[in-house]
């Protein structure tokens, strides 16, 4: 038993399970945030060096004038890779993420969420010097995109896992956003870095583009050296002094601090309790004990699986993705509008400068009203363009200022994405597994990401495309996908509780006792020190009474435990989790509870000592 090693007691009193925010916490979370560089930049670069000049003749032969910037003895629009090409070498990074990702959990169970990063790092670079030294040679690049893409796969979802559990817990939401703020400056970065060396006539326009990657996993990759492990990863692995030590850290304070010891004491006590609840099986039986449990209960394993998957499937069939992959082509079909790489660089320009008003807005609005009203405001542009599109805004209409109004209805879908489903959605799956099904909740959630990312990057081009066997919708396509949309509100309708305010331990707490449509007025009533104590003294009045049973005493001795607390239990011999051996390890008793702790984020910390 974990707690067993536990050299001190626990909080009952809710506002002392977490210090103060510091400077130090925020500076922590941010740094690991820039593992969102390599997310956006790795998916941003592709796209244009696939239509840069150098990579096409490197990999079919066509000649091309760059004086005049024309290819020669070919018809420009068949100046290209084959599709088959365009689609492996992008979607190949997405099966190397998808498989990452799933791996991750384990390895960061098994040997720590910040090795695992640096692992994570190392094979990204492997990845990215294959693509690097590859000439045209297809298969040694799409086999370093492959290993590139396991490397990411990595680090993205054990970022989202280390930051979730480093984070306070009133400032975890806007923290995790700070990734999502890092995806997008990694598309900006990307964009930008491959219009510098798009024109280029030497290798140098495609290995510039990859080998600045080299940049991102280097910060990050020195940087963890210095971070300390997650403090719950200690715990899950009966690490206490390693885990008090490392909390002590990310919290700012010394590690004798009451903080502190209160709450390790609550980690260790949740972590206990959901051991207790999960069971402990084979290497096989614990993944199935990802998908265990009933649907009905919201607590259950399987329901947490299909918040994550759900959250991430829905969160890349708003078809944000659509947009940024083939805007550019997108916009070019509209007609009238002369620089479609322009307007793509203000929508990844939008996306960037949107999403801190998430930092805000996940912490003092929540996780659901985002969702469910981000999922409303995608509906409306999106339909809106659409309809425009079909009517006003019609290649044959050729009417600019219609044109115009549909690329202003895409920025402000984008808006709403950047600052609702982008960030809530990595949010939300950093908070909802418990400790024993984390690593490997997050993973699986963040494959679903890649996995739905994939199937929009080879299927969109179908959807709009004008050539044979392309469905040809053009602009219909944001019907699909405000269609679309509709389920995502009702999924975060139905299906997403408000974690907002709550540690990692009261959110597990939360969703065994109320539905997601009521949990946004859930309010903490007990901890798990306090929950594990009052278990113990139950047991243990439970044995004093088969005690009583066995040997004919009379029940005067029993009615007096019944009436009595924890402290009466435990001088009568209850199982101590904290080998105190005679009060039961709760600080205050229950008066301790049910104060103003409330769900408001930037609420001053209770400092009531009792
Ligand atoms: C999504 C990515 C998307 C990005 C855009 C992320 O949250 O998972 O697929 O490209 O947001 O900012």
């Amino acid at each position: 038993m974990v707690s067993a090693l536990l050299p001190f007691e626990g909080p009952a009193d809710l506002s002392r399970i977490e210090a103060p925010v510091t400077l130090k916490a925020y500076l922590i979370c941010a740094f690991a945030a820039c593992g969102g560089l390599f997310f956006g930049y790795d998916t941003g670069w592709i796209n244009g060096v696939l239509g840069m000049p150098y990579f096409i003749t490197l990999y079919t032969g066509y000649s091309y004038d760059y004086d005049r910037k024309q290819p020669i003895n070919i018809d420009p629009v068949n100046f290209g890779l084959p599709s088959s090409t365009k689609s492996l070498m992008t979607s190949i990074l997405s099966c190397g993420t998808f498989f990452g990702a799933l791996i991750a959990g384990d390895i960061a169970d098994f040997i720590g969420r910040r090795l695992t990063i640096i692992i994570g790092c190392l094979i990204f670079c492997v990845g990215c010097v294959l693509q690097i030294a590859s000439t045209n040679q297809t298969v040694l690049f799409v086999f370093g995109r492959l290993i590139a893409g396991l490397g990411v796969g990595f680090i993205s979802t054990v970022i989202i896992l280390y930051m979730s559990e480093i984070a306070p817990r009133k400032v975890r939401g806007a923290l995790v956003s700070a990734y999502q703020f890092c995806i997008t400056v990694g598309i900006l970065l990307a964009n930008c870095v491959v219009y510098a060396t798009q024109d280029r006539n030497d290798t140098g326009s495609y290995r510039i583009p990859i080998g600045v990657q080299f940049l991102w996993a280097l910060i990050l990759g020195t940087g963890l050296f210095i971070l300390p492990e997650s403090p719950r990863y200690h715990v899950m692995k009966g690490q206490l002094q390693s885990a008090a030590k490392s909390l002590a850290y990310v919290r700012g304070q010394p590690i004798e601090s009451e903080y502190i010891k209160d709450e390790l004491a609550e980690i260790v006590a949740n972590h206990e309790y959901e051991m207790q609840v999960v069971p402990q099986t084979s290497y096989i039986g614990s993944w199935v004990a990802c998908f265990h449990g009933s649907l009905r209960k919201g607590n259950s394993n399987i329901r947490r699986i299909i918040l994550g998957c759900g959250l991430q499937m829905w969160q890349q069939l708003t078809g944000i993705n659509f947009i940024f992959y083939f805007g550019t082509t997108f916009f070019q079909q509209l007609g009238t509008i002369s620089n479609p790489f322009f307007i793509s660089l203000i929508t990844t320009l939008v996306n960037v400068l949107s999403t801190p008003i998430s930092f805000v807005a996940v912490e003092y609005l929540g996780r659901r009203f985002l969702l469910i009203y981000g999922a409303m405001g995608m509906i409306i542009m999106q339909y809106i363009v659409a309809i425009v599109g079909v009517t006003a805004g019609r290649i044959d209409a050729n009417d600019p200022a219609a044109v115009r109004g549909m690329i202003a209805c895409i920025c402000i879908n984008i808006f709403f994405f950047a600052t609702t489903w982008g960030p809530t959605g990595w949010v939300v799956i950093g908070e909802c597994f418990p400790l024993p099904i984390r690593s490997r909740g997050v993973g699986i959630s963040t494959a679903c990401n890649w996995f739905w990312n994939c199937i929009i990057a080879v299927v969109a081009p179908y959807m709009v495309g004008n050539s044979k066997g392309s469905a040809n919708l053009g602009p219909k396509i944001f019907f699909i996908w405000g269609s679309l949309c509709i389920f995502s509100m009702l999924f975060a309708y139905f299906l997403v509780p408000e974690m907002k305010g709550l540690t990692l331990e009261q959110i597990d707490n939360m969703m065994e006792e109320v539905s997601p449509r009521k949990s946004k007025k859930w309010m903490p009533k007990t901890t798990y020190v306090a929950e594990l104590a009052r278990r113990d003294a139950e047991k243990s009045r439970q044995q004093w009474r088969d005690v009583h049973a066995a040997t004919n005493t009379t029940g005067g001795l029993e009615s007096g435990m019944m009436g009595g607390g924890y402290q009466e239990a435990n001088e009568m011999g209850a199982i101590d989790p904290y080998g105190h051996g005679t009060t039961h390890g709760v600080h205050g008793g229950s008066g301790g509870y049910g104060n103003s702790m409330g769900r408001d984020p930037y609420e001053s910390p209770n400092t009531v000592r009792y």
